[in-house]
């Protein structure tokens, strides 16, 4: 349960320090508009080193960072996906092959295209503006955000 921003934020650190020293995992977000998944992902690539602005991919599709400790994290809003061709056409069969750090927004709009994931997160936000977070996958990614 994150009951506000400063909970999601320590979810990302112990999830962060699970993650580390080379990042090198598919973690899928799901949850409705707004459910904190863009919130989530920020607190995750801040907790692993990123600085710098962190956009939201919505019109890019893809955001890719260096972490500082070696490595790669690539930020993904499929909202906007649609052709399956565009998986090809903007090399994102590429980055899934290649090792690194995956985070994937509206992962279902992209089902037949993404790799099993190593966690996946379901976000729901309640009426007093909590979120209320399941983790399945991976134990010991699950276990991190307990
Ligand atoms: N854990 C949280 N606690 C409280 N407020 C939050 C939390 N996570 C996100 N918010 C607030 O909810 C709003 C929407 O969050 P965010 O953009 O991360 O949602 P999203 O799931 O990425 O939505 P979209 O589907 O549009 O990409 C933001 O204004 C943010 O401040
Ligand atoms: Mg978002």
């Amino acid at each position: 349960m994150w009951p506000d921003e400063a909970a999601a934020q320590a979810s990302a650190e112990t999830l962060a320090a699970a993650l580390l020293p080379s990042p090198n995992a598919v973690i899928e977000l799901h949850g409705p508009l707004g459910a904190g998944k863009t919130t989530f992902t920020r607190l995750l690539l801040r907790a692993l080193g990123v600085q710098g602005r962190i956009k939201s991919p919505s019109y890019a599709v893809m955001e890719s960072y260096e972490l500082p400790g070696g490595g790669t994290a690539s930020h993904f809003d499929f909202y906007r996906f649609g052709d399956p061709r565009e998986w090809e056409d903007a090399g994102f069969r590429d980055v899934f092959a290649a090792p690194g750090l995956k985070l994937c927004e509206w992962p279902e709009k992209a089902a037949g295209q993404l790799p099993p994931a190593d966690l996946q997160l379901f976000i729901e936000l309640q009426p007093d503006d909590s979120r209320r977070v399941r983790a399945v996958g991976s134990p010991a990614l699950v276990e991190a955000l307990q």
